[in-house]
């Protein structure tokens, strides 16, 4: 059909019609689609578009968010969710929605770990491509992102993630591969940052190299919203669909490469068929709908808060509660509890149940037998759009759990945050029980965890350290620029071999029964173990396995997760868990997968501090060369940060940090650089964030992400972002740079 269009027409198609859908052109037989957020429930908008929650959607059943479901280590659940968010999205109308999010959650600080899985690679890749796979199944798509290395939101529009290649393949593109290969995503959105000074929507080797070539993947590629860098090497790359539209962005530079041969037309019918795809097989989607029933997904929603939950501490047996005991509820969360994170994920639920509602007020705090504490990060400390400043809980959060730990010695906290946070007082209480960020049926599943009538089982997907000072990025995160200096070494991957001490370990939860393990066998390469629960209740627990590679070649962590299996198990019920292990776990990135010869050491468990010895295996691999600056570096002993000097040896190469000059100011600098420079941008500036923030209360989540959201967008976003024209925001930039007349005469031009 493509081919019948014109190119003028064919370029449009891969320019969305508004900020959700797609364009229409009836003459071709192509329908508009609508797209929507989000990762764990929808966020359809009727009236007015935004792309930060801001404005009204139609109520949707708002799920746990990733931080949550990450903990379940449920491949099987995240099937269930992706499934009721796509019949709600067929129900709705949505042909593709946009999520999940799998970028790695680097640094604990980053304001949108919550949308996020984990630390590690291959939790997070397997527990999306579930998602995927089962949230398709009736033609409805999902949009993986943020494609790739997006791991700040510190100028998240035009930062630059400045990497190695072994720890771009091994860390940050693991996830993305897992997802597009296992659940084959009908698209996938390209992030807004750069990778080694090459935009995402212009980056030919990750959108087209890597993404199409090596994992197969054959859907569309859409830019994050406002993420086009440069809409000819965009087609270049195969970045396909520009997002929002309206704008009408760079298409008359693109005729022109096309004419002067510079562009070939070819790849803009590759990308418009992809478009045309997309919707095509949206419409069919949408003439059989799946049933949606959203009482059942609130059912659902609850079951998925129960299976997050983890248990930290449960000092003396003190949870689960027991019915006679008189209980006081404490904290403002009791009556409004943080569960979801603010920004482009926020769901207007279809009903929310707060803690105070099933719980009761309970007694007073003297008078209680135990007394729960329910806190957490309020949701002016993270979200979308900005990063957090600490790791520290409020002030006076902390001040209440120490007051009530000292009245009661029976005290349980319940937390409530989309990320770690600092825990100095974790000493003073008896239990405390993790949410995360639980969904709309967070408070119906609090009630059923804290009375046992569903017992923990989730495990961390992230380490928590005891302080954020311990975390290897801490000193350079963030910055302009995202130096990734720690390479491979993030999460677990650093806390083991720099033999830091960590508040809770990845992988570490507790239940109010007991497991053990016995029969380890190694076959070839399949490992198998029993598991038994050897306590009062029922319940499940997470088998987790790791491989703990050689560590006299290259340098390597002490041990990664290369499998896992949540296993539920009445009292005295036992089950044998099945791994079959492939070459790729044993690999490095080391230009190509090669798995260095050597003995590796399989440890299976489901507490990271007692894992079983499984016994080992043997490979007759490959030899992989020690890198000259090896010896004696940090990569070989990581300890505290690494130095620039220790980073660039690593490297390969100096670090040029991105700068913006007056005088050569480009469509990639934002107002914040350039107000300092240009009377024209402080003006802008301050109109722009009069108006963005317009009946916003200051201090509110909302209010950081639109302050800077708008005052660091590049120009170029803020064109795509407000459907405007393209001599507006050229003609603002002469004038930054000096060329006042010049400037004036492209804003008065029309067109
Ligand atoms: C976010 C995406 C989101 C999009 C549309 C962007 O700002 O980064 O995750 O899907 O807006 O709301």
């Amino acid at each position: 059909m493509a081919n019948k269009m014109t190119l003028k027409d064919k370029i449009t198609l891969c320019d969305g019609k508004n900020f959700w859908e797609t364009r229409d052109f009836p003459e071709y037989g192509i329908p508009s689609m609508f797209m929507c957020d989000g990762p764990h429930g929808l966020r359809k908008q009727e009236n007015y578009g935004d792309h930060m929650g801001i404005h009204d959607s139609r109520p949707a059943t708002c799920f746990p968010t990733a931080v949550s479901t990450a903990c379940s280590w449920d491949e099987e659940l995240l099937g269930q969710i992706g499934a009721a968010i796509a019949a709600e999205a067929a129900e709705q109308g949505v042909g593709v929605f946009l999520g999940p999010g799998v970028n790695i959650k680097r640094n604990p600080l980053c304001g949108r770990n919550f949308e996020y899985f984990s630390e590690d690679p291959y939790l997070a890749g397997k527990l999306a491509a579930s998602f995927i796979k089962n949230a398709q199944k009736n033609g409805i798509g999902t949009c993986v992102k943020h494609f790739a290395c997006n791991n700040q939101e510190y100028r998240r529009l035009h930062s630059d993630s400045i990497l190695d290649e072994r720890t771009l393949r091994e860390i940050y593109l693991t996830p993305f591969e897992i997802a597009v290969r296992g659940g084959k995503p009908k698209t996938v959105m390209c992030a807004y940052n750069k990778i080694n000074g090459t935009y995402c929507s212009d980056h030919v080797e990750l959108l087209t190299g890597i993404l199409r070539e090596e994992w197969g993947f054959d859907g569309l590629v859409m830019t994050d919203w406002g993420a086009m860098h440069n809409r000819i090497a965009g087609f270049r790359a195969g970045c396909d669909l520009n997002m929002p539209g309206g704008s009408n962005y760079m298409a008359p530079e693109v005729l022109e490469a096309v004419a002067r041969g510079e562009l070939d037309e070819a790849m803009i019918d590759r990308s418009a068929e992809r478009v045309q795809k997309m919707v095509l097989e949206a419409a069919e989607a949408l003439k059989n709908k799946p049933p949606c029933d959203y009482e059942a997904h609130h059912e659902l929603a609850r079951i998925v808060a129960e299976q997050s939950a983890v248990l930290l501490k449960n000092e003396d047996h003190i949870l689960p509660l027991k019915e006679e005991q008189k209980i006081a509820i404490v904290g403002q969360m009791a009556k409004n509890m943080r569960y979801q994170g603010a920004g482009s994920s926020y769901i207007n639920p279809t009903k929310l149940v707060q803690p105070v509602e099933v719980l009761g007020e309970g007694v007073s705090v003297e008078e209680a037998d135990v007394a729960v504490v329910l806190t957490g990060l309020p949701p002016e400390f993270e979200g979308e759009g900005f990063d957090r400043e600490h790791m520290a809980m409020p002030v006076e959060q902390v001040k209440l759990i120490e007051e009530v730990a000292v009245k009661n010695p029976n005290t349980v906290v319940v937390l409530f945050c989309g990320a770690p946070v600092e825990t100095p007082w974790a000493d003073k209480v008896k239990a405390i029980l993790y949410m995360g960020l639980p969904g709309q049926a967070g408070g119906e599943a609090l009630k059923n965890l804290l009375y046992g009538v569903a017992n923990p089982s989730g495990k961390l997907a992230e380490t928590w350290p005891v302080k954020y000072g311990d975390c290897p990025s801490a000193s350079y995160y963030p910055q302009r620029d995202g130096q990734y200096r720690e390479g491979i070494y993030v999460g677990y991957r650093y806390y083991d071999k720099a033999n830091v001490d960590v508040r809770w370990k990845f992988g570490f939860g507790l239940s109010y029964t007991e497991f053990i393990y016995s029969d380890p066998i190694i076959d070839g390469e399949n490992v198998s173990i029993t598991v038994t629960n050897v306590g009062p209740y029922a319940g499940a627990e997470v088998v987790q396995l790791y491989i703990a590679p050689p560590q006299d070649g290259i340098h390597r962590p002490l041990r990664e997760l290369k499998g896992f299996a949540k296993v539920p198990l009445q009292p005295d019920e036992k089950r044998t868990v099945h791994f079959e292990l492939d070459e790729r776990c044993f690999a490095v990135w080391d230009d190509g997968w090669k798995v260095p010869t050597g003995r590796y050491t399989i440890l299976v468990g489901g507490h990271p501090d007692h894992l079983v010895v499984a016994g080992t295996i043997e490979k007759a691999g490959q030899t992989v060369a020690i890198p000259p600056w090896q010896p004696g570096s940090w990569y070989e002993k990581p300890d505290g940060s690494p130095s620039l000097e220790q980073w660039e040896r690593m490297l390969g190469r100096k670090y040029q940090p991105s700068i913006s000059q007056k005088g050569q100011f480009t469509m990639n600098d934002s107002l914040l650089d350039m107000k300092e420079h240009s009377l024209v941008m402080r003006v802008m500036y301050w109109f722009v964030k009069r108006k963005a923030t317009k009946g916003v209360q200051p201090g509110t989540a909302l209010y950081r992400m639109l302050v800077e959201t708008s005052s660091t967008n590049p120009l170029r976003s803020m064109q795509i972002l407000g459907g405007l024209r393209a001599n507006l925001f050229h003609g603002l930039l002469a004038m930054a740079n000096g060329r006042f007349f010049h400037g004036l005469r492209l804003l008065l031009k029309r067109g």
